[in-house]
């Protein structure tokens, strides 16, 4: 199975970052890219929505995929300062991140509006990574795998079945923290996210990627990508630099 891994830039960048993009392109198409080749890597940045359009330009003909960072169910309308699947389709986006953790604890998204996404994603011909993961009360209650599993059966669409997209396990306190889980707590999530991924979803749900986010760095990366049922990883912080970023998907190889 593939690995996707994908930098979350979250509200970081003006138009210099774009040398970032470019660099990490570069590291592609060099000596890391050829160690990857036939490995069915495949590497995305999802910018912050005002430079899509121009990553998508910047880095024409490299292998990375560009995406945004959220969007909004409805395809038009008086929805002041959102942007629609459509919207980033249109700027050359083909990924879209949904229901970070971010969105769900800052704009109160539920798994319902969560799953309206999705479909608006797949109507506009994006590949959603859709995100779940558990707050540290609730690991500490011994609730996490209901939790992330609640949030997957809610959160994915049966319109899902047959189309490209990944699950994003992030852990909310392990993101931009520092802290991360370890492998055997990875596995365990990870695992109940795919029992529920092929519950809702039949076959399709056994095949598409389990990303792991938060807190991954180049020298927790390939630790974490080798774990059972790791098919990625969603980068925050470490996606900003492409050293940071290179040496994340050299852990892949
Ligand atoms: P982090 O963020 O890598 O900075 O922890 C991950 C994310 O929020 O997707």
């Amino acid at each position: 199975m593939y690995k996707l891994i994908v930098g979350n830039w979250k509200m970081n960048g003006l138009g210099p970052a774009l040398a970032e993009a470019q660099a990490v392109a570069a590291g592609l198409a060099g000596s890391l890219g050829g160690s990857l080749a036939g490995s069915g890597v495949r590497i995305g940045l999802c910018p912050p929505s005002t430079l899509v359009e121009r990553m998508v330009r910047s880095l024409a003909g490299a292998s990375v995929l560009v995406g945004g960072q959220d969007c909004r169910a409805e395809a038009s309308g008086a929805f002041t300062g959102d942007i629609s699947a459509e919207m980033l389709s249109e700027a050359g986006a083909v990924l879209v991140i949904l229901g970070h953790s971010e969105r769900r604890s800052g704009y109160g998204e539920t798994d319902a509006l969560v799953a309206a996404k999705v479909e608006a994603a797949l109507r506009a011909g994006l590949e959603p990574i859709i995100c779940v993961g558990e707050t540290l009360a609730e690991r500490e209650a011994g609730r996490a795998v209901a939790v992330v599993s609640t949030q997957v059966r809610g959160s994915l669409p049966q319109v899902l079945a047959g189309r490209a997209f990944s699950v994003a396990y992030e852990p909310v306190w392990a993101i931009g923290t520092g802290l991360t889980p370890t492998t055997a707590q990875i596995e365990e999530i990870h695992a109940a996210v795919r029992a529920e991924m092929s519950a809702v979803l039949g076959a399709s749900g056994t095949r598409a990627p389990i990303l792991y986010g938060g807190s991954v760095k180049p020298g927790n990366a390939a630790e974490i990508l080798s774990a059972d049922e790791v098919g990625g990883a969603l980068v925050g912080g470490a996606s900003l630099k492409s050293a940071d970023f290179l040496g994340i998907i050299a852990g892949a190889g």
